[in-house]
């Protein structure tokens, strides 16, 4: 392989963990193209993503989807500097899609090939956003999968704070949006619905332990369920809408709080977060002023690039370039990845 390390180099990324085909180019930190087709309306009828459905939807987009990301970056894929791939964690069949064509493309073009968890990718998308942010910061990590504080101390070593003893902060929504009859994923629509109704229900403590950093929302996913049986046992009057509001934000109010308190603890002035469920507009709110009271520079992603893209990816992958990190083709996809490996 012919390699010569770029400053700003062109990376094509492409992510195909769950129910998202997506391809992004980057230059450097500038974004020049970021596409995407989900297969999330089919998966709702189901109510949950069906691997099978998941993975011949990614077969049947990635071409196209690489191809429009390509031409909507005005470049031609000989151009490109580096193939970056989510190889897990996610589902099986659903990552090899993307991960094959990825290497396909990497060995064809003769490119570096790198490898991306996913989980690193929604922590690099703050860099999207902020070009001059850089490590040390405070990140809130809130996903379907995982839920954490961590520190990042420089670009290649961060350490886990803490987080979900359970449940992910993005599971108890959907397992809530359930009990409340609302569509997959359900987020967005309890969301929706908690911005009509008051936070007057009683909620269970999130905190486990004294102090520090670690919660849990199975007791909190269980206090709704039984809120809500109780209640149409007893042929009494509820509110859908204050459940939500109340559930919102008892599930939300712990991750600002501790990521002020890491920020505090760990001395870094810079908070960032990731995943999924920091495209709740409440949290957003909340966050941003807890920061501004807390003199913390806050660098929140576009809404966009909090749920799954494949921006993100590319974004881990020109950290990963930056370190000379390049993954074989033997590359395999991996259902689960811990949070800190090594
Ligand atoms: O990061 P993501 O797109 O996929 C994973 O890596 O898991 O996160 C998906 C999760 C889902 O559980 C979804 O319900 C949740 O993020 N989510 C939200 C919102 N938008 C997506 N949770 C709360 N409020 C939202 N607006
Ligand atoms: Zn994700």
């Amino acid at each position: 392989m012919n390699f010569t390390p770029k400053q700003n180099p062109l990376i094509l990324g492409i992510e195909s963990s769950c129910d998202e085909t997506a391809a992004a180019v980057i230059r450097g930190r500038e974004l020049l193209s970021d596409e995407i087709a989900s297969s999330a309306a089919t998966q709702a009828k189901f109510g949950g993503v069906v691997p099978e459905i998941a993975s011949r939807a990614h077969a049947e987009a990635v071409d196209e989807v690489v191809a429009r990301a390509l031409k909507n970056a005005g470049v031609c894929k000989e151009e490109l500097d580096a193939v970056a791939v989510t190889y897990g964690a996610g589902l099986l069949g659903a990552l090899l899609v993307g991960l094959s064509f990825a290497k396909g493309l990497a060995y064809g073009l003769g490119i570096p090939l790198i490898g991306v968890d996913h989980i690193r990718g929604h922590l690099a998308a703050a860099y999207l956003e902020d070009p001059s942010l850089e490590p040390p910061f405070i990140t809130l990590l809130a996903s379907g999968g995982h839920t954490a504080i961590l520190y990042t101390e420089r670009a290649d070593k961060f350490r886990v704070l803490g987080g979900t003893l359970d449940d992910a902060a993005g599971e108890a929504f959907d397992k809530v949006a359930r009990v409340l009859s609302l569509p997959y994923p359900g987020g967005p629509h309890v969301e929706a619905l908690a911005r009509e109704g008051r936070a007057v229900v009683p909620m269970p403590k999130m905190l486990k332990g004294h102090g520090g950093y670690d919660f849990s929302y199975s007791g909190l996913k269980t206090a709704v369920i039984n809120y809500v049986h109780t209640k149409e046992q007893k042929g009494e009057v509820w509110s859908r809408a204050d459940v939500a509001a109340s559930f919102q934000s008892a599930a939300l109010d712990i991750l600002v709080q501790k990521t002020v308190e890491g920020a505090r603890e760990t001395g870094a002035k810079t908070v960032t977060a990731g995943g999924g469920v920091i495209a709740n507009g409440y949290l957003r709110e909340r966050l941003t002023a807890a920061c501004r009271e807390a003199g913390l520079k806050l660098v929140l992603p576009v809404k966009k690039h909090c749920t799954d893209n494949a921006a993100m990816i590319a974004a881990e992958g020109l950290v990963q370039y930056r370190l000379g990190n390049f993954s074989p083709l033997s590359l395999n996809a991996e259902a689960s990845i811990p949070l800190v490996r090594g």
